[in-house]
């Protein structure tokens, strides 16, 4: 259950509605906030913790800079969306047949579903190494999430359908599909998918495909192409149009569904009418960058994969990675990737220690983000080395 008994002494203050695990601050600062305020304005700092996109030229900027200056923000905007963005959405999906709801990123979809479609009767199904969050909402509203653990080679490091049937009971109501995988870059098969939406079909659940990582891969398929009726698919502009900061995405389905979801919207008033329009510009302009943007991308994991060849008892689980992420095995070479993270921020490379996307393996592995300018993934390649013959044991 989500609910803990947690009891406070001041009358006042409420007792915590949700076991949420506890964000530690790192060494050196007073909370996580003042942690990643200190990185965010640490202008030298190489980017590679948050699988952000630092590869664009300004086809996106130039119409925010023109909304500005029209001061359109001033008005508010319509509440459910721009319909022009909105048609864009679902063009690229080639899914018009269905409906979207935007919201402040995919984080608040995400919410939103998970509010919607559990109850405390529900069981969820979810992997772990995985996106954590997601299944932190999901405990918020369901009876249980299960975390499969998928950190071997067996599953080829994902939740496989043969997976979710084993841990499937008469209570599951969702499966979570995070593809690619964040951390892992693991992706499915068009014959995966289409396994996943019979599961579906037949068991009369839900399934939630987050796609986030969507366009880094070199094929991809939609649960919503097979089993429409059953998917809600998780879009986010953070990525691969590099927008994380502009806070927005959404989230797709069929007609009914997405009425119900917005019976739960807390956004009353409309996602940001900025982030809006820059995100009509990036769809409309998707064709001329999207290339070079997956090219250099898919050249600096080829450039980091190399630095891990030439280092003993370090390796990759996964590679290539279909997403703009990777994972680092420091395991065998018996380096914990807490004190890489450390060593390496101390050199201005920002990277993730893996407990922020594993409760179970999350002392194996560091992770790190490549769709960053190559020199800075050079820097990366030349400072992990270093830091390996200095950390290990
Ligand atoms: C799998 C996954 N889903 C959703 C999100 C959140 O995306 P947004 O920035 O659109 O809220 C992330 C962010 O890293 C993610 O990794």
């Amino acid at each position: 259950m989500g609910s803990t008994n947690e009891k406070n002494n001041n009358s006042l203050i409420p007792d915590k509605k949700y076991k949420k695990t506890e964000k530690k601050a790192p060494k050196g600062f007073d909370s996580p906030n003042d942690f990643f305020e200190h990185v965010f304005n640490d202008k030298e700092m190489i980017w590679m913790g948050q699988n952000t996109n630092h590869l664009h030229g300004d086809e996106i900027n130039s119409s925010m800079i023109k909304c500005v200056k029209s001061k359109e923000y001033c008005k508010y905007p319509p509440p459910e969306g721009f319909s022009k963005l909105k048609k864009l959405v679902l063009k690229d999906l080639a899914l018009e047949n269905l409906d979207i709801i935007l919201t402040a990123g995919g984080t608040e979809s995400l919410y939103l579903c998970m509010q919607d479609l559990l109850t405390k009767e529900d069981n969820v199904i979810t992997c772990d190494p995985g996106y954590l969050i997601i299944g932190s909402f999901a405990s918020r509203f369901a009876k249980e999430v299960k975390y499969v653990p998928i950190y071997n080679e067996e599953c080829n490091y994902k939740l496989t359908p043969e997976l979710v049937k084993e841990n499937m009971d008469e209570n599951t109501k969702m499966i979570i599909l995070i593809d690619p995988l964040n951390p892992l870059g693991t992706s499915y098969t068009e014959e995966e998918i289409k396994e996943f939406a019979k599961i579906a079909i037949e068991n009369d659940i839900y399934l939630l495909h987050d796609i986030t990582y969507r366009d880094f891969a070199k094929e991809h398929s939609l649960v919503a192409k097979y089993a429409p009726e059953n998917t809600v698919t998780v879009y986010s502009f953070s990525k691969i149009y590099g927008m994380a900061g502009l806070r927005i995405g959404g989230v797709i389905s069929t007609k009914p569904m997405i009425d119900s979801i917005k019976n739960v919207v807390v956004n009353d008033l409309g996602v940001n009418v900025i982030a809006q329009i820059a995100a009509i510009s990036a769809l409309e302009s998707k064709d001329s960058w999207i290339s070079r943007i997956k090219n250099t991308t898919f050249n600096n994991q080829k450039l980091i994969k190399e630095t891990i060849d030439e280092i003993d008892d370090v390796f990759l689980p996964v590679y290539p990675s279909e997403a703009n992420m990777i994972v680092i095995d420091l395991s065998k070479v018996g380096i914990n990737p807490k004190d890489m993270a450390e060593y390496l921020l101390d050199k201005k490379v920002f990277t993730r220690e893996g407990n922020y996307t594993s409760k179970l393996f999350g002392d194996k592995y560091l992770r790190v983000s490549f769709s960053i300018p190559t020199e800075e993934v050079k820097v990366f390649c030349d400072e992990f080395k270093k830091a390996v013959d200095v950390l290990k044991p």
